[in-house]
């Protein structure tokens, strides 16, 4: 997992990996930030997690930081990049090492409002319906295939801070489930389009 912040979603996710609801296994935590609450919260539960220096500019890797974070992830043996709040856009040479192997969590129905601070985007525009997406990540900004979305309402009474933490309690169920299917190989992504086969549990249902 690479983060830049909290690290909520990374709780919810080592939730359901060791609950067995996911089975899956945190192999290492990254981050870009020294001090970062994903790498605290990864170090109390006993993962592995490093801080990874991101070299100079703002928004993006230098190429010897983007080596480093790929040699990171190799050397870990991950089989999938989960994305969670990590503030800096990968492109190239990280995309094509881990081809289709790239997730995020974003926090709007994608693709309605991309980009930073999607939840103040929502308010802004006065919808009534938001919520989170889960999609694989390619060269655009929040444009990857969408793998799964929930939604949460928008109530006249909201501020910034309440519909923010109402989409991002969506999204600590939404991404352990969309780990928790594509770890028993159930998501299928053709182009930009994915479909979910469904649970032996579900078939009986
Ligand atoms: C989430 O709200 C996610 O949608 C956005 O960054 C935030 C990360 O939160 N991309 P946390 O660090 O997992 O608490």
């Amino acid at each position: 997992m690479l983060g830049s912040g909290r690290g909520s979603n990374l709780s919810a996710i080592a939730d359901a990996c060791e609950s067995g609801a996911a089975r899956a296994r945190i192999a290492i935590v990254l981050s870009d930030v020294p001090d970062a609450g994903i790498l605290s919260r990864a170090q109390a539960r006993g993962l592995p997690a490093q801080f990874v220096p991101p070299g100079p500019y703002r928004t993006k890797l230098d190429e010897n930081a983007e080596r480093a974070f790929i040699d990171a992830l190799r050397q870990a043996e991950v089989d999938l990049v989960v994305l969670a709040g990590f503030m800096r856009i990968l492109k190239g040479d990280f995309l094509r090492a881990f081809p289709q192997k790239v997730v995020n969590i974003h926090p709007s129905l994608l693709p309605a409002f991309p980009g930073l601070e999607a939840w103040k985007q929502a308010l802004e525009h006065g919808v009534k319906v938001t919520g989170c997406t889960v999609h694989l990540v390619d060269q655009g900004v929040d444009t990857g295939a969408i793998l799964g979305q929930d939604t949460v309402p928008v109530f006249d009474s909201d501020t910034a801070a309440t519909l923010h933490e109402r989409i991002q309690r969506a999204e600590h169920n939404l991404y352990p489930a969309v780990i928790a299917a594509w770890a028993d190989g159930r998501i299928r992504v053709e182009g930009r389009v994915s479909r979910w086969a469904p649970r032996p549990a579900d078939l009986l249902a």
